[in-house]
C-alpha cells in the first residue's frame, strides 16, 4: 500500500531571471516499509522534491500544482499549522549535509532532548531513555550523547542525524544524500543500517542520491529524475537489468556498480538544460543518442509500460534495441551545443 502518492507535483522558484519549475509534473508512489531511491544529476530537483513533501521550501519557492497525498491526506492543501503536526512526527528529514547541520555548541544529548522534549513533549526521563534507544537503533555508541559534534567522525555525525530524524517514530523518512561525504566502507555500513531500520520499524524511506550504485545496494524501488521530471521508475533490479529510458542507460554506463559490472565507464556528455528555459520537447534530447524528430517537439509523458514500470520516453517500446546500442561509447559523443 502507498503511504505517499505524489500526483503531478509542480514546484517553482521565483528568481531575478524568471520562474523555473525545479519539480515539473512529478507522479510517484512510496509504499509502506520500502526504501525508494531517488537518483539524478546535481540540480535535477531531488532536494526540492524532498523539501516540498515536508513543506520546508525556501521562501522564493512555491508548490504551484499537484497533490502530496500522505496517508490519505493532501499535504499540499493543508494550512501551515496543521502541516506542523506531520513534521518530525509522521515525516522526518535528514537534510542534505545533515552532519554539518548539528548545532556545534550543544552536546548531542542536548540536541536529542530538544527534539524529544520540546517537539515530542516527552519528560526528561523518557527523553533520556529514548535517546539511548535511538543510539542503539542507528549503531552509535551511547557515550557519544555527551560529545559535541566536532568530537565525532563523519559517520558518527551522520548516524546522529538519522537518529534525530527518527526520534519521534516517523512513518516516512526523507534522507537527502545521507552518505555522500563518507568513505565507501562507512557508506556501506550506514546504508545497511538504513535498510535494516526500514524493515524493523516498517519505515518508508526516500533515499536521495546522485550515485546510482548507492541505489543498487539499498533500494527496493527507484525513480530516476532528470531536469525536474521523472524519467523512469520501477523495482531496482528490473530498472538495472532492463532500463527503459536512455538517461538511465547513460547513468548505468557512467557509474561502477555491482549489479551490472562493466569494464569501461561511458560518461553522458553535455549538461542538463537551464530550467528557466527548458527545451520544448524531451528535456534529455540535447544529450540523447537516440533522439528523433518527435523528441524535439513533443515532451514525452510518463507512462506505465507494464505494472509498476514507468518511463517517459517516446522510444520506450524499443528499449531492448536501444540498450544494446547504448553500450557503444561513440554513440554518447553527441554534438553538444
Ligand atoms: N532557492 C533557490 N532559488 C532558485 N533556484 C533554486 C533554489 N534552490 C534550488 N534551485 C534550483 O532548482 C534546481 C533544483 O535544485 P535541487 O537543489 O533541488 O537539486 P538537487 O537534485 O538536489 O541537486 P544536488 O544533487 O546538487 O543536491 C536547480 O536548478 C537549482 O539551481
Ligand atoms: S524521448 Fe527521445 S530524446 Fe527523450 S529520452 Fe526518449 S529517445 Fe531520447
Ligand atoms: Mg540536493
Amino acid at each position: 500500500m502507498a503511504i505517499l502518492a505524489l500526483e503531478d507535483l509542480r514546484v517553482e522558484y521565483r528568481t531575478a531571471r524568471g520562474t523555473s519549475a525545479a519539480v515539473d509534473g512529478v507522479t510517484l508512489e512510496v509504499r509502506e516499509g520500502e526504501v525508494l531511491g531517488l537518483v539524478g544529476e546535481s540540480g535535477c530537483g531531488k532536494t526540492t522534491l524532498g523539501r516540498a513533501i515536508i513543506r520546508v521550501l525556501p521562501r522564493n519557492a512555491r508548490i504551484a500544482g499537484g497533490r502530496i497525498v500522505f496517508d490519505g491526506v493532501d499535504l499540499a492543501a493543508l494550512p501551515e499549522a496543521e502541516m506542523n503536526r506531520y513534521r518530525w512526527r509522521s515525516i522526518a528529514m535528514v537534510p542534505q549535509a545533515a552532519m554539518d547541520s548539528l548545532d556545534p555548541v550543544y552536546r548531542l544529548g542536548d540536541q536529542f532532548n530538544e527534539v524529544l522534549m520540546v517537539t515530542g513533549a516527552l519528560s526528561r526521563t523518557d527523553a533520556r531513555r529514548r535517546s539511548l534507544d535511538l543510539c542503539d537503533l542507528v549503531g552509535l555508541d551511547r557515550r557519544r550523547l555527551g560529545s559535541y559534534p566536532h568530537e565525532l567522525s563523519g559517520g558518527m555525525k551522520q548516524r546522529a542525524a538519522i537518529a534525530l530524524a527518527l526520534a519521534l517514530r516517523p512513518r516516512l523518512l526523507l534522507a537527502d544524500e545521507p552518505v555522500t561525504a563518507l568513505d565507501v566502507v562507512v557508506q556501506h555500513r550506514i546504508l545497511k543500517r538504513l535498510r535494516a531500520l526500514a524493515a524493523e520499524l516498517s519505515l518508508s524511506v526516500i533515499l536521495v542520491t546522485h550515485d546510482i550504485s548507492v541505489v543498487a545496494q539499498t533500494c527496493d524501488r527507484m525513480a530516476v529524475m532528470y531536469a525536474g521530471k521523472i524519467a523512469e521508475a520501477g523495482p531496482t533490479p528490473d530498472v538495472f537489468a532492463r532500463p527503459r529510458h536512455p538517461y538511465t542507460m547513460g547513468l548505468e554506463n557512467s557509474f561502477p556498480n555491482l549489479l551490472r559490472p562493466q569494464e569501461t565507464l561511458i560518461p553522458i556528455e553535455g549538461v542538463p538544460p537551464d530550467l528557466l528555459h527548458p527545451p520544448p520537447g524531451c528535456r534529455f534530447a540535447p544529450r540523447c543518442p537516440f533522439a528523433i524528430d518527435r523528441c524535439l517537439g513533443e515532451s514525452p509523458a510518463l507512462r506505465e509500460l507494464e505494472p509498476g514500470r514507468w518511463a517517459a520516453c517516446h522510444r520506450a517500446e524499443e528499449a531492448g534495441a536501444l540498450r544494446i546500442q547504448s553500450q557503444e561509447a561513440e554513440r554518447w559523443r553527441v554534438p553538444v551545443p
